[in-house]
């Protein structure tokens, strides 16, 4: 990395005789191009919202402008996602700090509110009155607990869809719960869940999950399962609560 924080100048580490190291099975030599990739994403992005300038100027209809502010919002969304990629990857990781779970849980939900809105599903949110105050990295810990809670939403497929997220400090722990009731997991799956590339989906990447465990297991969390299938699935975080980190 230069003093400007950028990797750009650095060559690709291909080498066609040695076996190039990987994490979570995906090779090292592929971040140049994740990292340029991240960066051509921005592009049809600015079209899109160039796009929605010129359609909400040449409508009132109010209908239009509801759908348009949902796909402004979420390419705003996008946006964010790919800045702080590339923030993390050019600058390294923000550093952690002491910050309130219910505070990333909130952000995480606010990320999946349109999503949560066009389901109707319902939230529960349960968050324990003392506040569980974590030492962690809030962007990277908020888009692990959104992965989990998109799957969440996706696993849902009934009308009466109820997301529950349950906060509670236990023997210097502070648990979350992420519960859906959802169509739940195969058994023979469960131990799949966390392979890069695993999906059930038609569209899935299966890089949800890989993505969060290993955020999360960075700041020594531990990821629990339970999940029966028709009835729904929880996902049990335990991290170490600030005041037990150091
Ligand atoms: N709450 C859940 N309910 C049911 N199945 C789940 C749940 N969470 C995860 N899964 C299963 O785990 C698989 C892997 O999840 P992961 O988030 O890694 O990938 P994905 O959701 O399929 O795709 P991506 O997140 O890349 O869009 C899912 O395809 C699904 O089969
Ligand atoms: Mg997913």
């Amino acid at each position: 990395m230069n003093s400007t924080g950028t990797i750009l100048n650095k060559k690709p580490a291909l080498n066609g005789h040695r076996k190039s190291p990987s994490v979570n099975g995906v090779p090292k030599q592929t971040k140049l191009e994740i990292v340029t990739l991240a960066h051509e994403i921005r592009n049809p992005l600015t079209n899109i919202n160039l796009a929605i300038d010129v359609l909400e100027n040449m409508t009132k209809e109010g209908a239009i402008l509801e759908l348009s502010d949902i796909i402004r919002r979420n390419s705003e969304k996008i946006n964010v996602l790919v800045k702080n990629f590339l923030h993390l990857n050019y600058i390294g990781a923000e550093s952690a700090g002491i910050i309130s779970i219910d505070e990333v849980l909130n952000g995480a939900l606010e990320m999946a509110k349109d999503r949560i809105a066009l389901k109707k599903i319902k939230i529960e949110k349960l968050f324990t009155i003392c506040q569980c105050d974590v030492f962690i990295n809030y962007t990277t810990t908020k888009i692990a607990l959104l992965n989990i809670i998109l799957n969440a939403i996706e696993a849902i497929k009934n009308k009466d869809g109820v997301l529950t997220i349950i906060t509670k400090v236990r023997n210097g722990k502070c648990i979350i719960t992420i519960q859906d009731n959802g169509i739940g997991i195969p058994k023979e799956n469960i131990r799949k869940l966390f392979k890069p590339g695993f999906t059930s989906k038609l569209n899935g990447g299966g890089f949800g999950l890989p993505a969060a465990s290993q955020i999360l297991h960075s700041q020594k969390a531990k990821i629990r399962i339970k999940s029966e299938e028709n009835i729904g699935t929880q996902f049990i975080i335990s991290l170490n609560l600030a005041a037990n980190t150091y």
